[in-house]
């Protein structure tokens, strides 16, 4: 991603009219309004200028699902089940397995940051159930083990 000068400046300015220069939460809200995204030299940036170790803002970044899902480079995997009225009774079960297994947090995002887990009520697929859609796709027609070896856990 290319970031202009520009952006840089304004960040530049935004942290030094901070109260607090270590808040990198308001730092980072910053980054994310102007980018939709937290690119790795931004967060470089920040700790130079701030004086924040990397580390630190990396962990602020780990603790918050609005930032973990917008570094640049990490892609996290969205996974979606139907848990509709035809889909539902398998659905559930589905997602109880899988929220177990990843340590879904109340967020929906994997102990590892590296999956969503979501339900939707019907993907208009009924008569083909289970359905569950990774990354915009739906599969229909799922098993638990299919679904484990689509998503690396077997
Ligand atoms: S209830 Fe699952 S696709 Fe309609």
């Amino acid at each position: 991603m290319e970031i202009n000068k520009e952006f840089y400046i304004e960040l530049e300015k935004f942290i030094n009219e901070l109260k607090d220069k270590k808040n990198d939460v308001k730092i980072l809200n910053f980054v994310l309004e102007k980018l939709d995204i937290i690119p790795i030299e931004v967060q470089k940036f920040i700790a130079d200028k701030t004086g924040l170790l990397e580390i630190s803002i990396e962990n602020t970044i780990n603790f918050y699902p609005k930032f973990r899902n917008k570094v640049s480079g990490k892609k996290i995997k969205e996974v979606s089940i139907c848990v509709g009225m035809t889909c539902g009774l398998y659905g559930k079960e589905f997602y109880e397995e899988l929220a177990k297994i990843l340590e879904i947090d109340e967020d929906g995002i994997s102990k590892d940051g590296n999956m969503l887990l979501t339900t939707k009520r019907c993907f208009g697929r009924c008569n083909k159930g289970p359905n569950i859609s990774i990354d915009g796709e739906i599969y229909s027609m799922m098993t638990m083990s299919e679904l484990k070896i689509r998503l690396g856990l077997k």
